[in-house]
């Protein structure tokens, strides 16, 4: 008797742990349950993967969906819609919508929002607070959670959280790695005349400079240190923290941005004007170079993308007045899978970064390997295709995307998740899905 699967994948390379190779790919009950030659199995249903890249799916752990309270820029049907159109099988979201996700009960209404309208697989962060520090330890746990994130410095929205008394409290409460956004608040005020009186958005990265990254990073590292709590940089820019983070990684585990990698100052300001404005700033060639370095001597854990909608019309107001942020869900792998065509990096270290990682980072249970047992959430890639990315196939509320015009080689062609085909060419299925389960949580038995 032959075996049988619910869904087969024939022929595709799939990129693992084993290497690449060709080999097809079994899925029963969610998971996957076998990878080899199935030449001889049966399946219900069966997907021609033959000259696709089979990847594990792609984990975004950093977006901006939102919802509740902004849903003119985004919601979590949309962002979702654009992560599964992306290649992305799973997203963590911020706890900076209106309100801010600061208690057990905003928690669990994020968490019945997306169910039923989310295209992939998600989790929420909880803010920390000044008013929710001795809770926090106890929201961590909560299902669907995916930790604390630190506002250091003040960006969208109110969360922020700048002295050190209060992040040596906040680094007390709890077990977990806390997410960080890492600009030093002092500082960003001391400087914010700059921005007003330059009225431009070249002066950006004079505002947020460097030292407003570095300071914040090398004070969290030693309130992380001093606290024994581990600890999640985000969207790290400059090629001083890679320092300090390179010789911290007993503690300290590393994101960067595709916006980051790709985008540099001066010439974004003069072509996406305020588009380009995101914090922690997009950089000069000196910081890129030293993120692409960090990426490749593996002091760098995983891409996030900090999507950050915005509409048109509130980039177009006049600098400072611009919000910061750009979309970049949808994006984040066709322009990755771009440079790995470029040889700016390896498929398989593009792996490690977008699945492997954020699955060790945030202690992710069954999934972030493609392997038997593991929730069957798979992205298929063309390597060859070329297209070009456009605003018109953003499928985010904010209707655009920094990379517009962008011609790229390499494209995601389909998205599983848990065995269901989320996205196949371009189209999507109904949302089915549900919340990412942490190893360090799981619920006991009953
Ligand atoms: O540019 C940014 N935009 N950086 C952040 O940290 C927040 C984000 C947003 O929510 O708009």
């Amino acid at each position: 008797m032959s075996t049988t699967f619910d869904l087969l994948l024939r022929g595709g390379t799939v990129v693992n742990q084993n290497g690449i190779g060709v080999a097809d790919v079994g899925i029963r009950g969610g998971r996957i349950a076998a990878i080899g030659d199935l030449a001889q199995a049966e399946a219900g249903d069966e997907l021609d993967a033959r000259g696709l890249h089979v990847l594990p799916g792609v984990i975004d752990s950093q977006v901006h969906f939102r919802e509740p309270g902004l849903e003119h820029k985004e919601d979590l049907a949309t962002g979702t819609a654009a992560a599964a159109l992306g290649g992305v099988t799973a997203i963590f979201e911020m706890p900076n919508t209106r309100p801010a996700t600061t208690t057990a009960e905003l928690l669990a209404d994020k968490i019945s929002r997306a169910t039923g309208r989310a295209f992939c697989d998600f989790a929420f962060y909880v803010g920390a607070g000044r008013d929710n520090t001795e809770e926090l330890g106890e929201l961590e746990r909560l299902p669907g959670c995916a930790g604390v994130k630190i506002f250091m410095g003040s960006s969208t929205g109110d969360l922020l959280v700048e002295d050190d008394e209060s992040l040596a409290r906040i680094l007390a409460s709890g077990s977990r790695r806390v997410a960080v956004h890492c600009e030093d608040e002092e500082r960003l005020r001391e400087r914010k005349h700059l921005a007003d009186e330059a009225a431009d958005p070249r002066a950006h990265p004079e505002w947020r400079d460097e030292q407003t990254a570095f300071r914040a990073t090398d004070r969290l590292l030693r309130l992380a240190r001093a606290a024994g709590r581990r600890v999640h940089v985000l969207h790290v820019t400059t090629a001083e923290e890679l320092q300090i983070l390179a010789a911290s990684r007993d503690l300290a585990t590393v994101e960067v941005t595709p916006q980051h990698l790709t985008l540099r100052a001066p010439v974004c300001y003069e072509t996406l004007g305020t588009l380009a404005q995101m914090n922690p700033p997009i950089r000069s060639g000196r910081h890129q170079e030293a993120l692409w370095m960090a990426l490749r001597a593996g002091v760098v854990d995983v891409i996030g993308s900090d999507h950050a909608p915005h509409t048109r019309e509130e980039k177009a107001k006049p600098y400072p007045a611009s919000p910061s942020g750009m979309p970049g869900v949808q994006t984040l792998l066709p322009v990755m899978l771009d440079h790995v065509n470029e040889g700016r990096l390896s498929l398989e270290r593009l792996v490690d970064l977008t699945s492997a990682g954020p699955a060790r980072v945030f202690g992710i249970a069954g999934k972030g390997r493609l392997a038997v047992g593991y929730d069957a959430d798979l992205t298929l890639v063309d390597l060859q295709a070329e297209r070009t990315i456009t605003d018109s196939w953003i499928a985010s509320r904010c209707g655009w995307t920094p990379f517009d015009g962008k011609k790229v080689r390499g494209w995601p062609i389909a998205t599983l998740i848990r065995g269901h085909v989320a996205m196949l060419e371009g189209q999507l299925a109904e949302p089915q899905g549900r919340a990412v389960r942490f190893a360090e949580t799981l619920p006991r038995a009953r």
